[in-house]
């Protein structure tokens, strides 16, 4: 046990902020000039007591030598309503305090804290405003600290990296974090409560990572530009929230939305969104079907395009993403990219043609951008590319910045970077003005902008299944819902029915390849595997994929632990239908799902499980699947085998 430093005089200058129930506050801390913050919950300390300010450059640090000036509080409760996601309606309600603070003679700078206490997060942010002198800082370093016990568990995965966000997980104590880690950074602390660590609305500032300080406690560690810099700020300029997410279950964890909370609502509109389930020219490439780039086994020719367009058309699937249609796929494509052309198609494709057929029978064409991280290149065709594809009907684009590095102004900088976050940026606003909607691969983070922008309809930024084949153990998709997760929506690719191809092998059984259209939210959710196989070899468990919907009125999670299992029903959007999806670890598990919270009236229940020999190793493709009438007084019993799930659909009769 590593002693924990949680030091806090009784006489220091102190204003508290208490969670509208009353059971977590936060206290704002002036000690000698200096600034801090710690917090309890129920009387419980949750964070130390820690320090905040930043040094900028060419300046003295900002944080201590200070006087408070005035404070302003206020109480808010307001019901939000979500075009689309988890939940259809959330509840913001916080208390506020501003701190008005000013430096002691000579230098008089003045800024804002502002700390906001929700039932269920801590969150905080730094207001700068222009001053004599002060109009335009380089942030050197944010001080930031979130002084947790450092015997808690927490689930990392690691910062600065080659693969960026896509790691799995590592469950460890805080003390032995080595280097840095990504948010969010979700901790179980020794009271007992869950806590993570994010940020919100993170906009023109490099996003945040984790570091442990000497005296073991965890401090941001802004991602810096290349010049070694953290951030070129003009003033005003208020910081990304810093956000601690608080719950007394790991499931109560899945359903925090303060970090939507804390985002401004869209400033234009976006009646025009929506969410979309997609098949893909994608996975014959994973499986070495087809290519990415030109030649007998080219995957995007007019012909598979419209091949598949027919598919989808008999499977009842609204999307279809064609990739490696453009110029540049030839040769080593993670190297070359540099040139890639987002306009010329490829001489075996005809994108007019393609699109008027995709018209002609309804289908949303998803647009693929892969840009390997080469930003000038891109940048530089932004605007036709955009477009070519507004002008084609093509609503849908995916982008990709595979690479361990971007291109940006002639210098290799992080994707998570102040200037990689200003792409990402630049790239939802044109989108939105063109009415496109956005699926980020390799992007920066989630951090609520889809609250603003909800033409942002989903993200990679983790592992997903194109790892499959060696690298994804069954308990990855049992971390997702308590760490990444909680940073929005994410494009994980489901639905891969062919499990064991030899050349991508699947390291779960069928059944938990559909519960994943549950488990693992998406505004654009892919059914990733190839046509012929959901008409071939599984028509009957495709049912249940061409029935999941994409955007639900609410979430409720039922059971599940960090990294072995998760349980969650969802109710769709636009019926009184309801969804159960659970998947577990290498362990098999029987759980009775008490269906209490359906509504009354009876439901049409298909439950998809596995059979009672399956195992992902072994036996993948033993299922049952059951088809009887429920209501809310009944329960079911399921079983999931080792790295197995299950998915249900509730159909309400009427
Ligand atoms: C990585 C993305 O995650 C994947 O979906 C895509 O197919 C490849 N890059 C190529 O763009
Ligand atoms: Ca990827």
């Amino acid at each position: 046990m590593f002693k924990w430093a949680n030091l806090f005089g009784k006489n220091d200058a102190t204003k508290e902020i208490t969670s509208p129930d009353g059971r977590t506050i936060c206290y704002f801390v002036l000690k000698n000039g200096q600034i801090f913050y710690r917090a309890t919950r129920d009387n419980k300390v949750i964070i130390g007591l820690s320090k905040l300010g930043f040094k900028i450059c060419g300046e003295n640090p900002l944080g201590s030598n200070l006087k408070l000036i005035r404070t302003w509080s206020t109480r808010h409760d307001e019901a939000i309503e979500l075009p689309w996601g988890e939940d259809h309606i959330i509840q913001n309600l916080y208390r506020e305090t501003a701190f008005y603070l000013s430096e002691n003679k000579p230098s008089n700078r003045i800024f804002t804290l502002r700390i906001r206490v929700f039932n269920d997060a801590i969150a905080f942010r730094y207001e700068i405003p222009p001053q004599p002198k002060f109009q335009r800082i380089t942030v050197a370093d944010e001080l930031t600290e979130f002084n947790i016990n450092p015997n808690a568990i927490c689930y990392k995965i690691p910062a600065f990296e080659p693969d960026r966000y896509e790691y799995n997980y590592e469950k460890t104590t805080i003390y032995n974090i080595s280097g840095s880690v990504h948010t969010p950074l979700t901790i179980k602390i020794p009271a007992g409560y869950y806590l993570s660590i994010h940020e919100a609305a993170l906009y023109d500032y490099g996003s945040m990572t984790l570091t442990l300080n000497d005296q073991k406690i965890l401090k941001s560690n802004i991602t810096p530009l290349s010049d070694g810099t953290k951030a070129h700020l003009n003033l005003p300029f208020q910081t990304p929230w810093r956000l601690i997410m608080v719950a007394d279950s790991a499931t109560s964890l899945t359903t925090n939305r303060a970090m939507l909370c804390l985002n401004d609502p869209p400033h234009q509109d976006f009646s025009w969104v929506e969410t979309l389930k997609f098949i893909g020219i994608w996975w014959a490439m994973y499986v070495g079907e087809w290519t990415w780039a030109p030649g007998e086994r080219h995957g995007a020719t007019t012909t598979h395009a419209k091949e598949y367009i027919d598919a989808a058309v008999r499977l009842g699937i609204r999307g279809l993403l064609i990739e490696g249609w453009n110029e540049g796929w030839e040769g080593d494509w993670l190297e070359n990219g540099i040139n890639n052309s987002f306009t010329d198609a490829t001489p075996d494709f005809d994108l007019e043609e393609v699109a008027r057929y995709a018209k002609n029978h309804d289908i949303e064409l998803v647009g693929h951008h892969e840009t390997v991280g080469f930003v000038d290149n891109y940048e530089k065709q932004l605007e036709t590319a955009y477009n070519y594809y507004a002008v084609n009907n093509i609503h849908y684009i995916k982008t990709g910045y595979a690479g361990s590095m971007m291109m940006i102004n002639g210098r290799r900088e992080y994707h998570h970077s102040q200037l990689g976050v200003n792409h990402y940026q630049k790239t939802v606003e044109l989108a939105a003005k063109k009415h496109i909607c956005l699926d980020i691969h390799e992007p920066i983070k989630g951090t609520g902008i889809e609250r603003t922008w909800p033409n942002l309809l989903s993200r990679e930024g983790a592992r997903g299944q194109e790892y499959e084949g060696g690298a994804i153990s069954p308990s990855h998709a049992c971390f997702l819902p308590y760490t990444r997760l909680l940073s929005g929506g994410m494009d994980y690719t489901n639905g891969i029915f062919d499990i064991t191809n030899s050349v991508k092998r699947i390291s779960t059984t069928i059944s938990r390849q559909i519960a994943y259209f549950i488990t693992i939210y998406s505004g654009m959710a892919m059914a990733a595997d190839r046509p012929y196989i959901y008409e071939e070899r599984f028509p009957e468990i495709f049912e249940f994929i061409r029935n999941v919907p994409t955007n639900f009125e609410k979430t409720l999670p039922i059971a599940g632990e960090i990294g072995e299992y998760y349980i969650v029903a969802r109710k769709d959007r636009n019926s009184e239908d309801w969804y159960i999806g659970g998947v577990t670890d290498e362990t098999s598990r029987r759980i009775l799902i008490n269906l209490d919270f359906l509504d009354s009236g009876v439901y049409s229940a298909e439950i998809y499980s596995d059979s009672e020999n399956a195992h992902y190793r072994d036996n993948p493709f033993g299922y049952n699947i059951q088809k009887k009438h429920v209501g809310r007084s009944d329960a079911l019993d399921i079983y999931m085998a080792p790295g197995g799930g299950f998915a249900i659909r509730l159909a309400r009769l009427k």
